[in-house]
């Protein structure tokens, strides 16, 4: 390992990278794609006029795709990793075809230096490269030939050095400890997007496909796995303590989905009923938490063989934790790598909420071996295709495996309300969207492609039904297999399958950013109810007036009282306003749009209507997930000036008898944008005051303990959700300060901490987050304790995200320094830093400042990461003074990040609708909670 210094101009590994974008929100225990549920906003012609000035849209970088003369067919690739030095030397021979006659061959390469390059034609002599451009800017180097390379197959050979980084992209090392302490290091790999080209000179576009035959040279005595199984294992004969493992041919396949892992690991495996041989790799001495997701990957591999009604095409699939890892989970074929966080489980010290976010990652993941893997994205402007399917049907399989989980009323709160808030931004984007440049591609890894993606996937399987859609998505999957697709290509086996206009209403929602409000009035006409609907397009700031307003094609479903969970009837809007008329609905019943909340688009109904439904909140005749919608649907009306915030906080309340854990959650949301809002005021305990009045009934009902055996508020068999709810609802009661609450978890606590009785998993984030916002100095070295102590990393970061929780300022600023210590592995930073950001008036204040000032150390932490969007938007997007926005806008226009462009833009609107919000409806509400306290007169 030698060659770094002999290199021509290494210049590579000091280049400056670019970062990604936003992939963002903090589950239960992980880091998620899908953005923070950050409801902020509104605005009125002012704010509009304002936002104009503020916001510009980011310039398109210059970019071009590979030229198509030459093209891989396959990879031999061998690589070898120096754990010690963090080097790699890597050797690549590819046999390609070149189409057309050149003398130059252009691939992708980032850092890397190559020290030889040279072309063989079959059966030809060999033709050494004389010169290799870097074009570091486009992340490509041209090969050129000292002769013209003619038409045919040939071998290219390439040998060439790289860093194992540090960066949690391309080939890279995380850190772990062993048994004895000692700190060691594994190489991993972290392709998607565009990362393939930091491990080896390649092809690195979706829609070129080749073959792999992948060999490792590796100390003998680490783990090492790649994409396919092992064919052969040998001694390296220059080195006795290495040993070469040589893996199978892959299928064909995209070079982002290609992996390698080498360091140590012990495994759990199984084999699915269809034959597949799994394994989930944990950290040593750790087998025994790999076992949940075991079993969901053995139960989840057979459904989704079911579903797609198309086979698993490789012999073994390894899950595997890696320690420092950016995303929560990559879907590389047959080696799909994760956080521990997203893959680990420990009967004992995980929460319920981890296990079903270990059992959706799962899900997802293993959606992508079909969806993505084996039928892949032409380019890139169609990740959505990978990621909004994926993140539907993760649901679809996790309903199917742990149908006490509820998961799809979930999904409501998750993705379709984040969805709609973020989609509501000026500065939103379409789903399907041009990409060029690594930057632009990295920033569209959002909740537009993930969530709304997921929720128009959604509406689309209910438009359809479940049989055509499997009859088309079959299809789709037999047509494509090993090829690569685009939207059109399934909207076309969707519309074949179903006879129904896919393409014209996906079009729609794919191709315009945006959704619609549905304006709905009714008219009794005998024994009939007139419907008059009308759609406009929604924005965060009310709805667009304007001549050109944009219009969606809207599947409408209805259903009146008489069967709350039936559709009655279903329209296709295709217009700007329709009538229609619902047989057979008697004066005295309510008629609802929209059940199941599975249309995208958010609903104003008039007051006659609305003033109808809301008995149904409170006496649960509405569904769950209708009841959370209203409610959903109101706070955004109200965000959005088209209500009063009083009317919302009016409703809150009829949902004092509320058992269902979904609900609450949502509603407990959304409380706490209103409760960062009024944090800008003198009366924001008046908010807290409302929270403990709200929640307390539904506290004491669950009590402290479950009680084994017994339903809890949400009937028999709920156990999973009454822990969920039970959580949140003592969380949220001893962060606003509910005396009782207070006192038990600073009893449960000290037992805990003295060992007397340790606390139950799922109670410990709300008794660390209710002791620490009412703590003192001596309670924040007890939680730094805790988590030097701690063994899992759920737990290092249950502790991690509630540190933010604390009060006094001097304690703020420790936190903040504790985030980019050692202590916290890199990803976890910005999840302390957004905890702190989220937590109070002055923790927004400190975040900020501490980002601005640490931030040549952040953007180099996570050079070319999301993470960084992820942590723009946790520490700005609660600030709600129009000077902010500013503010914000020219840090960020002398501290470029690239990736980060679109989150800065969304992020100052964000401001400048809270700052309108605040200055439209503060007084109001301020009213409103001082009548509250009033005596009866
Ligand atoms: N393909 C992504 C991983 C990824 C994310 C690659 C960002 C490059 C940039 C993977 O399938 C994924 O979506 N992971 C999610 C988890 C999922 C359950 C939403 C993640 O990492 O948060
Ligand atoms: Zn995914």
């Amino acid at each position: 390992m030698l060659l770094l210094l002999s290199r021509q101009v290494s210049l590579s590994f000091v280049k400056q990278v670019i970062p990604r974008s936003p992939v963002l929100f903090s589950k239960p225990a992980s880091l998620n794609l899908r953005t923070f549920k950050f409801k902020v906003t509104f605005s009125t012609v002012f704010a509009n006029a304002t936002i104009q000035n503020i916001i510009t849209m980011p310039e398109r970088r210059p970019f071009v795709r590979l030229p198509t003369d030459v093209y891989p067919v396959n990879y031999g690739l061998c690589l070898k990793p120096d754990l010690i030095d963090f080097t790699f030397e890597g050797k690549l021979d590819a046999r390609i075809e070149v189409v057309q006659g050149t003398n130059q061959i252009v691939m992708n390469c980032a850092d890397i230096d190559i020290i030889t390059a040279s072309f063989a034609p079959e059966g030809g002599e060999e033709i050494s490269a004389t010169g290799f451009n870097y074009q570091n800017e486009d992340e490509k180097v041209t090969l050129s030939f000292p002769r013209v390379l003619q038409k045919g197959s040939g071998s290219l050979k390439i040998d060439f050095v790289g860093e194992l980084n540090d960066k949690m992209k391309g080939f890279y090392r995380s850190k772990y400890a062993s048994a004895s302490g000692e700190i060691r290091y594994a190489a991993v790999t972290q392709f998607e997007a565009t990362d393939a080209r930091r491990a080896f000179p390649c092809w690195d576009e979706p829609a070129i496909k080749a073959t792999f035959d992948i060999s490792l040279i590796v100390p003998k005595d680490r783990v090492a796995l790649s994409n396919m199984n092992v064919i052969d294992r040998k001694p390296y004969p220059e080195d006795d303590s290495l040993v070469e493992v040589k893996f199978a041919t892959t299928p064909i396949m995209s070079t982002y989905l290609v992996a390698f892992v080498i360091g140590e690991y012990d495994f759990v495996e199984s084999q699915s009923s269809d034959g597949i041989m799994v394994r989930v790799y944990t950290p040593v001495g750790k087998a025994e938490q790999g076992k949940f997701a075991l079993e969901v990957a053995t139960k989840t591999l057979p459904f989704y063989k079911d579903y797609f009604n198309v086979p698993y095409p490789l012999p073994k699939i390894d899950l595997i934790a890696i320690a420092d890892f950016a995303a929560g989970a990559m879907e590389n074929w047959g080696l799909v790598t994760y956080r521990e966080t997203a893959l680990l489980i420990d009967p004992k010290n995980s929460c319920s909420s981890s296990r079903q976010w270990v059992a959706l990652v799962v899900g997802h993941e293993l959606a992508h071996q079909w969806f993505g893997n084996l039928v892949t994205m032409e380019w890139w402007t169609h990740l959505w295709l990978n990621e909004g399917f994926a993140s539907w049907i993760e649901y679809l399989c996790v309903d199917h495996c742990f149908p006490e989980y509820d998961i799809w009323t979930q999904f409501v709160s998750a993705d379709y309300t984040r969805a709609l808030d973020l989609d509501a931004l000026d500065n939103s984007h379409p789903i399907e969207v041009n990409v060029g440049h690594p930057s632009e591609v990295d920033e569209i890894f959002d909740a537009i492609s993930y969530s709304k993606g997921a929720s128009v996937i959604r509406m689309l399987h209910n438009y359809i039904g479940d049989e055509d859609f499997r009859k088309g998505m079959n299809a789709y999957l037999l047509k494509f297999q090993h090829k690569n697709a685009s939207t059109e290509d399934l909207w076309d086996c969707l519309e074949q399958a179903s006879g129904k206009p896919i393409a014209a209403v996906m079009n729609s929602w794919t191709k315009q950013m945006g959704f619609p409000i549905i304006v709905v009035d009714q008219e009794q006409q005998g024994e009939d109810r007139v419907l008059k609907i009308s759609q406009k397009k929604f924005c965060a700031s009310g709805p667009h007036n304007g001549e050109d307003c944009p219009s969606w094609m809207v599947p409408i479903s209805i259903c009146s009282s008489e069967d709350p969970a039936c559709t009655k009837m279903k329209v296709l809007l295709d217009q700007p306003e329709t009538t229609v008329t619902v047989p057979n609905i008697s004066p005295e019943q309510w008629v609802k749009i929209n059940p199941g909340t599975v249309g995208f688009y958010r609903i104003q109904y008039s007051s006659a209507m609305l003033e109808s439904l809301l008995p149904g909140v409170r006496d649960l005749t509405l569904l769950p997930v209708d009841r959370l919608g209203l409610q959903n649907d109101l706070f955004s009306l109200a965000r959005a000036g088209m209500i009063s915030t009083v009317e919302v906080l009016k409703l809150m309340e009829a949902f004092v008898n509320e058992p269902n854990y979904t609900v609450w959650s949502d509603l407990s949301c959304n409380l706490g944008v209103l409760s960062s809002l009024l944090s800008h005021t003198d009366y924001h305990e008046d908010i807290q005051e409302f929270i403990r009045d709200l929640f307390t009934p539904i506290g004491l009902k669950l009590g402290w303990d479950s009680k084994p055996g017994e339903g809890g508020p949400q009937g028999p068999g709920s156990g999973h959700l009454d822990a969920l709810l039970r959580g949140l609802v003592l969380g949220k009661l001893g962060k606003a300060g509910h005396k009782p609450t207070l006192e038990e978890a600073r009893r449960r606590f000290k037992d805990h901490v003295e060992g007397k009785q340790i606390l139950s998993a799922d109670l410990r984030s709300p008794v660390y987050l209710t002791v620490l916002k009412h703590g003192d100095s001596t309670t924040l070295d007890t939680m730094f304790k805790l988590h030097k102590q701690a063994d899992m990393q759920e737990e290092k970061n249950r502790i991690e995200r509630v540190l933010g929780a604390i009060s006094a300022p001097d304690l703020i600023q420790r936190v903040l320094t504790f985030a980019l210590s050692e202590e916290v592995r890199p990803q976890d930073t910005v999840s302390v830093i957004g905890g702190v950001a989220g937590s109070s008036k002055h923790g927004r204040k400190a975040a900020w400042k501490f980002v601005k000032d640490n931030w040549e150390e952040l953007h180099n932490r996570y050079q070319g990461g999301f993470l960084i969007s992820r942590l723009i938007k946790l520490t700005v997007d609660g600030f709600a003074v129009d000077k902010m926005a500013a503010e914000v806008k020219s840090f960020f226009e002398s501290h470029h990040a690239p990736a980060a462009e679109r989150t800065v833009q969304q992020c100052c609107e964000n401001i400048l609708l809270n700052a309108a919000w605040l200055k439209r409806d503060a007084e109001d509400i301020h009213q409103y909670f001082l009548q509250r306290k009033a005596p009866p007169v």
